[in-house]
């Protein structure tokens, strides 16, 4: 009788980054909307993006692949999503695309940050400023750094879902993803959210990433822009399918819908 073979239970680490990447990123459909946003408003090509808040920086990963042209910068001020970044995304570029990439490990208020065309702030990354003082620092800085002609797109989300805690939970291939949103303060807009994961067969991963957020409304964003000096701002608000769900295409609106719950992007023009 063979004997049996003894094997060591080893625990893979929990890879967070791939499943949130997975689970809520789209880097090559965020840089053809960057790309196209800009030229629809300007007439003529962008060169250098500006991943504020860019974590593992893989919006920047994709603008370098968009052509010989294309230069990113990534701003983060926290060095482990960025040496994941390192360690697993820029390895897979070419070597003419990781010379086109530069990652500062800094914050978005600094001065002196990297001129761009296009300053990108994803992932509702910029709801972490509470106060407008914050806000208008920050959009006021972008102003600072971007080229003349250069556009602000900051992404946005809202709807009368979020004001009240109420958690999401979307199936992919292996996983489960939660979107939980503890509460939600109306006196002063503030809201606690956190992602869980469970990978199927396994323990549930309770507040893998958690953000501690102001629900800022579309135009209270676009007033602050333009107080610092935006020449104009736009809503590119989400379209739907017939079933109702976002279809994924956004266009510039002077007017929404009421929705449960909906994304949008606030884009400032230099
Ligand atoms: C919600 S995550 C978004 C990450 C990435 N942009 C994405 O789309 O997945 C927010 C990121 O902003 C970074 N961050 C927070 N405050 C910052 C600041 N003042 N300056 C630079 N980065 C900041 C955090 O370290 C974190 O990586």
């Amino acid at each position: 009788m063979a004997k049996k073979k003894k094997t060591k239970t080893e625990s893979i680490p929990f890879d967070k980054y791939s499943y949130y990447k997975r689970a809520v990123q789209a880097p090559d459909t965020d840089v053809e909307f960057l790309r196209d946003t800009y030229k629809e408003l300007r007439g003529s090509a962008p060169e250098v993006l500006r991943e504020d808040f860019c974590g593992t920086f893989s919006i920047c990963c994709e603008w370098v692949k968009l052509g010989p042209k294309y230069r990113a910068h990534g701003i983060d001020l926290d060095y482990e999503p960025i040496q994941y970044g390192l360690t697993h995304y820029a390895p897979q570029l070419s070597k003419s695309q990781r010379e086109r990439l530069t990652i500062h490990q800094e914050n978005v208020l600094n001065p002196g940050l990297p001129k761009a065309d296009v300053i990108a702030a994803m992932n509702f990354s910029h709801y972490i400023f509470k106060e407008r003082s914050m806000m208008k620092s920050y959009f006021h800085n972008c102003l600072q750094t971007l080229n003349d002609g250069g556009i602000l797109v900051a992404d946005s989300f809202g709807g009368s879902q979020c004001g009240e805690a109420n958690e999401e939970t979307t199936k992919h291939k292996g996983f489960t993803y939660y979107w939980d949103q503890e509460n939600f303060d109306p006196v002063t807009n503030f809201a606690q959210f956190h992602i869980h994961f469970k990978v199927d067969g396994q323990k549930k991963m309770e507040r893998v990433f958690s953000y501690d957020w102001r629900m800022w409304s579309l135009p209270e964003l676009r007033e602050m822009m333009l107080e610092v000096g935006f020449k104009k701002t736009h809503v590119y608000w989400e379209g739907t399918t017939r079933s109702g769900e976002g279809n994924g295409i956004f266009r510039p609106v002077e007017k929404g819908e009421e929705c449960q719950a909906w994304i949008a992007y606030v884009i400032g023009e230099k």
